[in-house]
């Protein structure tokens, strides 16, 4: 089943939205396969965001995104990736939509405080950068049949 790697980045954390954003990826029907509070190191942030390297923010966003604890997780479910991406919303919070996570509890670009993978190389390469393939839980849960009905 396909999974993705999600982040509450410090900013959630210290504003008390952790148990809001699990909440949302909880009622949709995902599953949490692997979760811990982690304060990455700069060059672990440059890692995860290695592909913005180039961009004028990038190291302004590895130093905000090593400035305190991050919230990993790892969640699964049919399209969960791409759906992961719809309930997180547009990247720059001016533009998220209302019902979204950042169109409801952010403001500006540089503290728009979720992550989500945006493909499923990237899934991949995140969710092995993150946790270690012993972290990760694979296991049924009973709400399975009811949320995708029995074949
Ligand atoms: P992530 O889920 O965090 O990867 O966001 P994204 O996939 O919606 O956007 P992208 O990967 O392009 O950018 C990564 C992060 O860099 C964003 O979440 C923002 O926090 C930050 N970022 C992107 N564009 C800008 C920008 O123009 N200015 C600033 N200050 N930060 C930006
Ligand atoms: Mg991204």
């Amino acid at each position: 089943m396909e999974r993705t790697f999600i982040a509450i980045k410090p900013d959630g954390v210290q504003r008390g939205l952790i148990s809001e954003i699990v909440s949302r990826f909880e009622r949709k029907g995902y599953k949490l396969v692997a979760i811990k509070l982690i304060v990455p190191s700069k060059e672990f942030a440059q890692k995860h965001y290695h592909d913005l390297k180039e961009r004028p923010f990038f190291n302004g966003l590895c130093d905000f995104l090593s400035s305190g604890p991050v919230l990993a997780m790892v969640w699964e479910g049919e399209g969960v990736i791409k759906y992961g991406r719809k309930l997180i919303g547009a990247t720059d919070p001016q533009k998220s939509e209302p019902g979204t996570i950042r169109g409801d509890f952010a403001v500006v670009v540089g503290r728009n405080i979720i992550h989500g993978s945006d493909g499923p190389e990237t899934a991949k390469d995140e969710i092995a950068l993150w946790f270690e393939p012993k972290e990760l839980v694979s296991y049924t849960s009973n709400a399975e049949k009811w949320i995708y009905g029995v074949n």
